[in-house]
C-alpha cells in the first residue's frame, strides 16, 4: 500500500507523473468515446478553465462571505428557468450533478407527501439514479415497461399508482434510447392524483430547446406542461460546463422547503442547506455561468446543429451495412444493433475498442450505444472507417465478443 511521501515532491515531477498516468486512457479529446464527456472546441475549454480558476477555492456554502457566488448562482438558475418556460415564482438549486438533482427531487416529493410507505412510478427507461435515490431515501421504485415506441406507457403507469405513490417520473430524453416520454399525459395523471411529476432532463435540458429550434419534433416536456413539478437539467452535460454542475428546478419556490435541511442541534449554531453537499465548489458555478453567457442561444444552437450533423452522418454510415440497424430516434443518443447472426455486435465492439474507441455496450437490445456531442461531427467519418474495418473483422469471426451491457 502506498504511504504518504515522507518529504513533499516538486510540482514539475508530479505534473509529469499525472500526465504519464493518463497515457493509457481513451482519448476523449479525439472524440474516441461517446459517453462521459462533452466538448466543443479549445476556445470553450479555455473559458471553462479560466472561469473555474477565477473561483477555484471559494466555497459556495459560504454565500455570506461570497455574495458574488450567490449572484452568479441566481443568474444561472434564472437563465435555466426562462429556457424551460418556468412560471413566475419558480426557483432552483445548483447541485453537483444529475444524481444530486434527482435525489433532492425525490426527497422533496417524499417530504411533501408524508406517506408511510412511499413509492414512485416511472418508465423502465428512467435512469437508474432513481433507484439509487429510492435506496437512499427508503422509497419503493416501481419500473413500468415502456410501450412499443419505448416511451412511457401512461395507462400502465396509472395502473401502478396506489395510495403510497408520491411521484411520477418521465425522461426528456431517457438515456438508453433518447426518447422523450409522454410528459403531457403524465402531467394530467399527476394532477388527477395530486402527485409530484419530476421530468429528468439531465441530458435534454440544455439541448431540447435548441433541437426544437432546428425543427426536430419533440413533445412538450418542460414547465409549459401544467402538471410538471420539477425538472433536473445538467449544465455539465449539454450545457457544456465542466463537471460538477446541475440544476434542480421547481415550479414554485415554496417546494424547495421540502429538500431544505436546518438544525441547531450542536454547539456551533444553525446549519442549513438546500443541497446534499455542504462545501460546494465556487469554480463550478463560475464556470457554468461563464459558459452559458459565452455560448448564449446562438452557441447552443450551433452545438445542437453539430450533434444532429454527427447523428445524420453516423446513422447513414451504419445503415449502409447490411445486417446493422439503427434504432429510431432523433436525439443525441443513438443505438444500433445487428440483425444478422453472422455479424455479432459484440465482435464489432471488440474490434472498435482495439482501434481506440471506448464502446458502450447496450444490454437490451444487444447493441452499441452512442451519446453524441459536438466533437463527434468532426470524427464521424473516422468512426465509420473504423466501423467498416470492424464489420469485416467481425464477419471473419476472429475477435472475441465484448459482453453486452458493458457501459461503465
Ligand atoms: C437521463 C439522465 N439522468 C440522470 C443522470 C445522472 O447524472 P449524473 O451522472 O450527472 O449524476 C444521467 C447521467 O448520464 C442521465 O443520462
Amino acid at each position: 500500500m502506498r504511504a504518504l511521501p515522507a518529504q513533499g515532491q516538486d510540482w514539475p515531477a508530479l505534473k509529469q507523473a499525472l500526465l504519464d498516468a493518463k497515457t493509457r486512457d481513451y482519448s476523449w479529446k479525439r472524440g474516441r468515446m461517446a459517453v462521459f464527456f462533452y466538448y466543443l472546441d479549445e476556445a470553450l475549454e479555455r473559458i471553462q478553465q479560466e472561469a473555474y480558476m477565477t473561483f477555484w477555492t471559494e466555497n459556495n456554502l459560504g454565500q455570506r462571505a461570497f455574495p458574488s457566488l450567490a449572484k452568479l448562482e441566481g443568474e444561472v438558475v434564472e437563465m435555466a428557468l426562462s429556457l424551460m418556460h418556468a412560471p413566475e415564482g419558480a426557483a432552483g438549486s445548483f447541485t453537483s450533478g444529475g444524481s444530486e438533482s434527482i435525489f433532492l427531487a425525490m426527497l422533496a416529493a417524499r417530504e411533501r407527501a408524508g406517506k408511510a410507505r412511499p413509492n414512485i412510478v416511472m418508465p423502465d427507461t428512467a435512469h437508474l439514479t432513481f433507484d439509487r435515490a429510492c435506496w437512499y431515501l427508503g422509497i419503493e421504485p416501481r419500473r413500468v415497461k415502456v410501450d412499443h415506441e419505448r416511451l412511457s406507457d401512461v395507462a400502465a403507469m396509472a395502473a401502478a399508482v396506489d395510495e403510497g405513490t408520491i411521484a411520477l417520473v418521465g425522461s426528456a430524453p431517457n438515456y438508453p434510447f433518447g426518447g422523450v416520454d409522454r410528459i403531457a399525459a403524465l402531467g394530467e395523471l399527476a394532477e388527477q392524483h395530486g402527485l409530484w411529476l419530476h421530468v429528468d432532463a439531465c441530458v435534454g435540458g440544455f439541448l431540447n430547446p435548441f433541437l426544437s429550434k432546428l425543427g426536430v419534433e419533440l413533445p412538450e416536456w418542460d414547465f409549459r406542461v401544467p402538471g410538471v413539478t420539477s425538472i433536473s437539467a445538467d449544465i455539465h452535460k449539454h450545457g457544456m460546463a465542466p463537471k460538477g454542475a446541475s440544476l434542480l428546478l421547481v415550479r414554485d419556490a415554496a417546494l424547495r422547503q421540502h429538500h431544505r435541511f436546518e438544525s441547531s442541534a450542536w454547539a456551533r449554531g444553525t446549519y442549513a442547506a438546500y443541497t446534499f453537499q455542504g462545501t460546494r465548489p465556487g469554480g463550478a458555478v463560475a464556470a457554468a455561468w461563464a459558459v452559458m453567457m459565452h455560448l448564449g442561444e446562438a452557441g447552443y444552437l450551433d452545438c445542437a446543429r453539430r450533434i444532429m450533423a454527427a447523428r445524420a452522418t453516423i446513422a447513414a454510415g451504419i445503415a449502409e451495412h447490411a445486417g446493422l440497424e439503427v434504432l429510431p430516434g432523433n436525439h443525441a443518443l443513438l443505438v444500433y444493433r445487428s440483425t444478422d447472426p453472422g455479424l455479432p455486435i459484440g465482435r464489432i465492439a471488440t474490434a472498435l475498442d482495439a482501434r481506440g474507441w471506448l464502446v458502450s455496450r447496450q444490454a437490451e437490445p444487444d447493441g452499441i450505444h452512442l451519446h453524441l456531442n459536438p466533437l463527434h461531427a468532426e470524427v464521424a467519418e473516422e468512426y465509420l472507417a473504423d466501423l467498416r474495418a470492424a464489420v469485416a473483422e467481425a464477419r471473419e469471426g476472429a475477435a472475441p465478443e465484448m459482453a453486452a451491457g458493458r457501459a461503465y
